[in-house]
């Protein structure tokens, strides 16, 4: 029997080792997968440890993603790209890699379950921490017409836009603080602030949705009501939290380790019966 987990602080509420478990299942694979408390004094040398005991896949959660970026030796270009680290596993030679799967799990929800192409639309990114970068590849990669981020400190979403600015090729990518969003209509509008975890949402101007616009929150359960509200009465078309992106990041790490792809679509019914 094969073991994982995920590390995080904290930890107890944590839906991976429920979603790895559900995979493990469908595809009939000899695993067991737990949650583990980090502790941020010994951060690394608790990871190196567990890997040097039995583990052989390690995903990482709030607020570690950062620690675990500095503590491999190895980094996926994704995951260099993000500077941070969601799923690590050993080489043969017992280095351990670093990957981030979080933005392609965020755009195989979107053009999956949600049947969303971005190609050709205007999106709004909300927030300019780890969320946030973590997202800008992969949507850069989807050919938006034009992606805007915007940060209450507007710094930080103009550092971000400088960093990304390399892999924006034809789509126009700016910056703006959340008082001066450029006002036009979007099509999808991403929540990728921390205000969900603390029951809040960015405070916002109106006249952001284009008809049959999409809000995701990156938050899933309860967090994400206040701003998907708030979309909602902005008349926002279509809402989405962020459980459909945690059970496609899940999948594309236990696809790595595992070298299958389990179906998400059955898990992420199980889970959103659950979870309301
Ligand atoms: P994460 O890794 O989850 O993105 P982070 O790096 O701490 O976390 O970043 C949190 C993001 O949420 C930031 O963009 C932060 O805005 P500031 O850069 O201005 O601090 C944003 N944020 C948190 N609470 C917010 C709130 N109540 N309204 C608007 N933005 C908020």
């Amino acid at each position: 029997t094969d073991r994982y987990a995920v590390v995080g602080n904290p930890i107890s509420h944590s839906l991976s080792p429920r979603i790895h478990a559900l995979f493990a299942e469908q595809t009939r694979q000899d695993l067991v997968y737990e949650a583990r408390l980090g502790d941020a004094e010994r951060f690394a040398e608790e990871v190196r440890e567990w890997f040097r005991e039995d583990l052989r896949g390690l995903n990482v959660t709030v607020p570690f993603k950062e620690n675990a970026f500095r503590l491999v030796d190895l980094h996926t270009q994704r995951a260099e790209r993000a500077g941070a680290v969601n799923t690590i596993w050993a080489e043969a030679d017992g280095r351990l890699t670093g990957d981030n799967t979080d933005g392609a799990g965020f755009l195989h929800d979107l053009t999956g379950r949600l049947g969303i192409d971005p190609a050709g639309s205007s999106i709004l990114i909300l927030g300019a921490g780890g969320a946030a970068r973590g997202l800008l590849e992969p949507l850069l990669h989807s050919r938006p017409a034009r992606l805007v981020i915007a940060n209450r400190t507007r710094a930080k979403a103009e550092t971000l836009a400088a960093v990304f600015a390399d892999l924006a090729g034809d789509v126009a990518l700016s910056a703006s603080g959340l008082d001066d969003i450029p006002p036009e209509p979007y099509g999808l509008v991403i929540n990728a602030t921390a205000a969900g975890l603390s029951a809040s949402r960015p405070d916002l101007p109106a006249g952001l949705f284009a008809p049959g616009g999409l809000a995701c929150d990156l938050v899933y359960g309860p967090g994400a009501r206040p701003f998907l509200e708030w979309a909602r009465e902005q008349g926002a078309e279509r809402l989405s939290d962020g459980l459909g992106m945690l059970v496609e990041q899940a999948a594309e790490a236990f696809a790595i380790w595992r070298g299958i792809r389990p179906d998400t679509r059955p898990v992420f019914e199980t889970l959103r019966r659950a979870i309301v």
